[in-house]
């Protein structure tokens, strides 16, 4: 079984990269910068600012609980109405009680994070800039751990067998890191197929973190699934018993952030990224470096998922080649690949499902790459409020359209009509009569259909 012991040399402080860390009751410490990484659930949380990130994660699940209760009252109100048909009075107390059961679940699974600990203001991370990416919600991949414990054997299944194909002329991982390992079935199959010493599990979403935590012990967890195209009235909302059967020894999961990962160079012989590479927000060719500096001299990087890029820079939006000439000129041999379609995130309550060409890649690493700066993910402006805010292009056409919206909106007096609007635009030379009378139309189209749609969870 991995201890403490094991785990110290291949553990770095994220924010000053030194190591050993050393262990204390009930935290991993970092002499040179005094900082304690608290333990959650037995997981090491080595974020670089530990109390402002988990603050921030905090933050998010606080939000998300308010949604539940909110999404509770909305489903109450709309039962009110005294003439409701049968099933459809069914339907919201169906949705309505799983709401307030869901609620219950996830404030119980989360609250190791939300006890202890206090928050540290926003400054702090501000002044280390390294605030969780806004587009990763707490529950952005929840579906994810359905798949994982629950319903997903088929992917799952198919997800290993490329990953031991791939591997299988070369030796096998003895060491391996998962990168944004998710609820972590992915790192779990690895690890036991392949016998390993030790797999470490990293991700930052502490939602999954805590449910993988509680898998690898081989615990079961009631939590609700809300499918995004429910095929019955009771598909609305499922509730689903996650489990599994206890790890291996050498199994760790540990929260922390892939753009600041907190170990000592060389200390895998495997990093394994699923479905990663495609989503972190900074140039691949920096991800690239940060693993092959985590990587032993003949390690290996195998790479899962459908390399989807979605960058504001188009330069950083690679294909399948310039991912293999981006691999090549970051210290790893021409990467061997593999390209097979698997199912994607196929709920049996869902009648949305996909299939998805993924890319499989091995890597060798072959030598060491100038390592990029520690990532930012703020800039000085924001940061220390002294430098001028930039007009960014995209604030400029911002500042532009809010105008203009603003000032329709201020056009609503309860009186007038789309036509009178029309007009009054007109009179302001900002349109002609006919252009902005349809313009009007969607722009209050668009406004009324957000203003009726349910934010699904
Ligand atoms: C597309 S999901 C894939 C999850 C998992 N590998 C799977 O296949 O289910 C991406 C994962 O990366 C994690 N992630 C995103 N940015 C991260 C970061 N900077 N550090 C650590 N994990 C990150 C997310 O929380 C999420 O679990």
């Amino acid at each position: 079984m991995i201890t403490d012991a094991d785990l110290a040399p291949l553990l770095a402080c994220p924010r000053c990269d030194r190591t050993p860390l050393t262990r204390k009751a009930d935290a991993w410490h970092c002499g040179a910068c005094r900082v304690d990484f608290p333990v959650l659930d037995g997981m090491p949380c080595l974020f670089a600012t530990p109390g402002a990130t988990l603050g921030e994660w905090r933050g998010r699940l606080h939000a998300e609980l308010r949604r539940l209760q909110q999404d509770a009252k909305r489903l109450d109100s709309a039962l009110a109405d005294t003439a409701l048909g049968a099933l459809t009075r069914r339907r919201l107390e169906h949705r309505r009680d799983a709401s307030r059961a869901h609620h219950d679940q996830l404030r119980d699974l989360l609250e190791p994070l939300l006890g202890g600990h206090p928050a540290a203001g926003a400054e702090t991370y501000l002044a280390l800039r390294t605030r969780p990416a806004l587009d990763q919600g707490l529950t952005t991949y929840y579906a994810n751990a359905h798949r994982d414990w629950c319903w997903g054997d088929e992917e799952n299944r198919l997800s290993v067998e490329l990953i031991e194909r791939i591997v299988a002329a070369h030796s096998r991982p003895r060491r391996m890191l998962v990168l944004g390992c998710g609820a972590g079935r992915l790192a779990r199959d690895l690890h036991e197929l392949f016998g390993c010493e030790a797999t470490v599990a990293l991700d930052f979403n502490p939602l999954l973190m805590l449910i993988a935590a509680r898998m690898f012990r081989g615990d079961a967890l009631s939590l609700h699934e809300f499918p995004i195209a429910p095929r019955t009235l009771e598909d609305q909302a499922v509730e689903r018993t996650l489990r599994a059967q206890p790890a291996r020894p050498g199994l760790l999961p540990v929260l922390g952030d892939a753009l600041r990962p907190p170990f000592a160079a060389g200390s895998f012989d495997t990093v394994v990224t699923p479905w990663l590479l495609d989503i972190l927000p900074e140039a691949p060719a920096a991800t690239a470096a940060r693993i092959n500096r985590l990587l032993e001299p003949e390690g290996q990087w195998i790479g899962f998922g459908s390399l989807s890029f979605s960058h504001a820079d188009p330069a950083l939006c690679l294909s399948l080649e310039e991912t293999e000439a981006m691999i090549e000129t970051s210290g790893f041999d021409k990467p061997e690949i593999i390209e097979a379609e698997i199912p994607y995130m196929c709920s049996p309550a869902s009648r949305h499902g996909r299939r998805e060409e993924v890319v499989t890649f091995r890597a060798a690493r072959r030598h060491d790459v100038a390592q990029p700066e520690r990532h930012v993910a703020l800039p000085d402006w924001l940061v220390t409020g002294k430098d001028p805010v930039p007009m960014l292009p995209h604030f400029q056409m911002q500042t532009l359209t809010s105008r203009v919206q603003l000032f329709i909106l201020s056009l609503i007096d309860g009186k007038r009509t789309l036509a009178d609007m029309a007009s009054t635009m007109e009179a302001q030379q900002l349109m002609t009569r006919a252009e902005a009378e349809p313009a009007l139309r969607s722009f209050f189209e668009r406004l009324y259909e957000e203003s009726r749609q349910e934010r699904r969870f």
